[in-house]
């Protein structure tokens, strides 16, 4: 006698209207990129290299969610880290949208990288998604719906020791940004953090904040659509998001630092105690 094998049943979250809008642009992104992905893989070993490639798969992929969230709600606004802003008839709602974060680790065939989709409404962050292609995993939030990947409940993690905590971080590159208040930052970090990171997509790091797998993060010099969705998701998986002064000033400092209460807390207190070095250094 043959089993029938009866694969588990997983019962679909029921998420609003406006969040599957968000979930089948990204999806459809999501295809593009995945498939592109396979042909930057091939160009990896021509000499040109995948460069322009990459940069037409990007702009492919902000042209599908921009279409496809235009088709449900043709009034909205529009901020895209390609196309930039554009004002919609609604002056009250706004995507924010990163078509491709992660772009160094896409051109390099690492599959670590994401199509990012907030919802902003009178200045608020409402809705937020984060989905990475290459490992089917989506992150979604709601504002008070909690936080979800792939239909499961997500919340941040409960660690409150630092010689226990896996922190991500963001680094200056390309001759950018101040390379000697980075270098105090990691040093302090390096000296309490039971490890350090460096995976290099921003919207996956809150991402991966708001799944508990990293306990605290921070990065400097980030644009809206690098933090928007990550932004809701840290927060409805009961995390703490804020600038690098505790502040709220988030995208106007465009910094940013997240973690649960206490992680958060002690990982301001440890840059500020960093940000005195650097000056201590100077004056020596
Ligand atoms: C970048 C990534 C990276 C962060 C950079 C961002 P992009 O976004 O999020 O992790 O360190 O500062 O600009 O360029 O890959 O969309
Ligand atoms: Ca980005
Ligand atoms: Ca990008």
């Amino acid at each position: 006698m043959t089993r029938r094998v009866i694969a588990p049943y997983r019962r679909p979250m029921p998420h609003s209207a406006i969040l599957n809008v968000m979930i089948k642009a990204a999806y459809r992104a999501g295809r593009s990129l995945k498939r592109d992905l396979g042909e930057v893989e091939n160009l990896q070993v021509s000499l040109k290299g995948p460069r322009n490639f990459v940069t037409a798969a990007d702009r492919k992929a902000e042209a599908i969610v921009r279409e496809e969230l235009a088709k449900a709600r043709p009034h909205y606004g529009f901020l895209g880290e390609e196309g930039g802003a554009h004002a919609g008839a609604d002056k009250s709602h706004r995507w924010i949208v990163d078509p491709l974060d992660g772009t160094t680790n896409f051109l390099h065939g690492i599959p670590h990288f994401a199509v990012s989709i907030a919802l902003e409404r009178n200045g608020a962050i409402v809705a937020g998604l984060t989905y990475n292609p290459a490992n089917d995993e989506l992150f979604v939030a709601e504002r008070g719906k909690g936080a979800f990947l792939n239909d499961r409940r997500i919340r941040v993690a409960a660690r409150k020791r630092l010689d226990e905590a896996v922190v991500a971080c963001g680094l200056p590159h390309y001759g950018r940004g101040d390379l000697e208040r980075a270098r105090a930052e990691i040093a302090a970090a390096q000296q309490h953090y039971a490890g350090l990171r460096r995976f290099g997509a921003a919207t996956l790091d809150l991402a991966w904040i708001a799944a508990g797998r990293f306990d605290a993060y921070w990065e400097r010099d980030l644009s809206p659509w690098d933090m928007a969705a990550g932004i809701i998701l840290v927060r409805e998986a009961g995390g703490f998001v804020s600038d690098l002064d505790g502040g709220e000033n988030i995208m106007a400092k465009s910094q940013i630092a997240a973690g649960n209460d206490t992680m958060h807390q002690e990982l301001i207190r440890l840059l500020r105690e960093a940000g005195k070095e650097p000056a201590r250094q100077r004056a020596l």
